[in-house]
């Protein structure tokens, strides 16, 4: 079976654990921790990267530290990973749900705008944007960078400066995407151009640390209060002594040094996908009803997944080209499920719109192939090969 996905560590991974291993500096107060931040936060290009323990801690964390709490509201994609949403109800916020562009699975900066004209109003007295639905104060804007495909920042910049919202990237899966931004003469990577940027290091990201995640920021106030939140807001004056409920989102120093490996080889990493994304759209282009993921000419996708599209030419549901590439050894993940399709949600989502069925057909169309770091060209084109045959098995 050709896996979904296979990790590369990098060549000095060994190294750095074992130097913590030996030195007995395992827990999170060991020096990789500093220096994995350092690391980091160069190849973000911001002034503050701050350690956590997931990339579910780490969008959790970003958000306490802007001070979003109870009665307050975040926009996310419904289109998008469960953590998302989880993390705006961790803080006692709601999550509010909009739809999806159709060719970069991205939150659609049209929906936003059409949002706020619909459906907010701005009080200028206390600058806050306010939804008339609820009358909850909206007070952040989360674009998602799925599948390592930027979205569109201008314009969702534009809107949140306008109506005083935050904007907390989720570079979860988008470890040096980057976007050409009008503001910019250089592209800019996913993750620096928000107020904050998260990002997970899950086994199966471009940069692992095994489990963990990263704040970003520019930010000093904002950086600060990550650091004083994510170990339990010891008093300044005296340990023990705590003045606000905080979180343990310390990762240790084991991990940062594994990150720290991966860093020093995320270009080779990301040279890797975009070959393999290369190799995949030459053995798969032209094949009827398949989408392959595009690249938008302002963005630079990291394909962190190789994510297609089986649409009705194809002949066979999403769901029987899966069974059918998984009988010729080539494992693969459906897209998430959207956000207000979800059980637990039943009664939290608010729908920003009436409808979302972008986010709902992408659902059920869509897969992704094997895409880890490890897989070789001889195994993509066994993959290609796979999917060209399931395509001629249909009745
Ligand atoms: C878009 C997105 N956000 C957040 C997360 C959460 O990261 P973690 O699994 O490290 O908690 C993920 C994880 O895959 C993700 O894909």
């Amino acid at each position: 079976m050709i896996p979904v996905n296979e990790p590369l560590l990098g060549a000095n991974t060994q190294a750095y654990v074992l130097d913590c291993l030996n030195t007995g500096w395992i827990s999170s107060a060991g020096s990789y921790i500093r220096r994995f931040e350092e690391a980091f936060a160069a190849f973000v290009g911001v002034k503050h990267a701050v350690t956590t323990t997931s990339g579910t801690t780490a969008l959790h964390l970003a958000l306490a530290a802007l001070g979003i709490g109870p009665g307050d509201e975040v926009i996310i994609p419904d289109l998008t990973m469960i953590a998302v949403p989880y993390a705006v109800l961790y803080t006692g916020a709601r999550p509010i749900l909009l739809d999806v562009d159709p060719e970069t699975f991205n939150l659609d900066p049209d929906r936003l705008r059409d949002f706020i004209r619909t459906w907010c109003r701005f009080d200028s007295a206390s600058n806050t944007l306010f939804h008339k639905r609820t009358g909850g104060a909206v007070r952040a804007v989360l674009p998602v960078h799925l599948y390592g495909h930027p979205c569109r920042m201008d314009e969702i910049l534009d809107l949140a400066r306008e109506n005083n919202l935050f904007v907390v990237e989720d570079a979860a899966e988008a470890h040096g995407a980057l976007y050409r931004s009008g503001r910019s003469p250089r592209p800019l990577p996913a993750g620096s151009m928000g107020d904050v940027g998260c990002f997970s290091f899950y086994a199966n990201k471009i940069v692992t640390t095994g489990e963990g995640g990263m704040v970003v920021t520019d930010s000093d106030e904002t950086a600060e209060r990550c650091r004083r939140l994510k170990d339990l807001a010891h008093s300044p004056e005296r340990r023990f002594l705590h003045t606000d409920l905080a979180y343990n989102y310390r990762m240790t120093n084991v991990q940062a040094a594994i990150g720290l490996a991966q860093v020093e080889e995320v270009d080779r990493f990301i040279a890797l996908k975009r070959k393999m994304a290369e190799a995949y759209h030459a053995g798969l282009s032209g094949i009827d009803g398949l989408t392959l993921p595009l690249e938008k000419p302002w963005g630079w996708s990291v394909y962190w997944m190789y994510a297609v599209l089986v649409e009705e030419p194809f002949g066979l549901s999403r769901e029987d080209v899966t069974a059918r590439l998984k009988d010729h050894g080539v494992d693969t993940r459906t897209f998430f499920v959207p956000v207000h399709e979800q059980p637990v949600f039943q009664k939290e989502f608010l729908p920003g719109e009436d409808a979302l069925p972008v986010s709902v057909a992408l659902s059920k169309k869509g897969f992704y192939l094997p895409s880890g770091l490890a897989l070789t060209e001889e195994q993509i084109a066994r993959v290609c090969q796979a999917v060209k045959a399931v395509r001629q098995s249909r009745p």
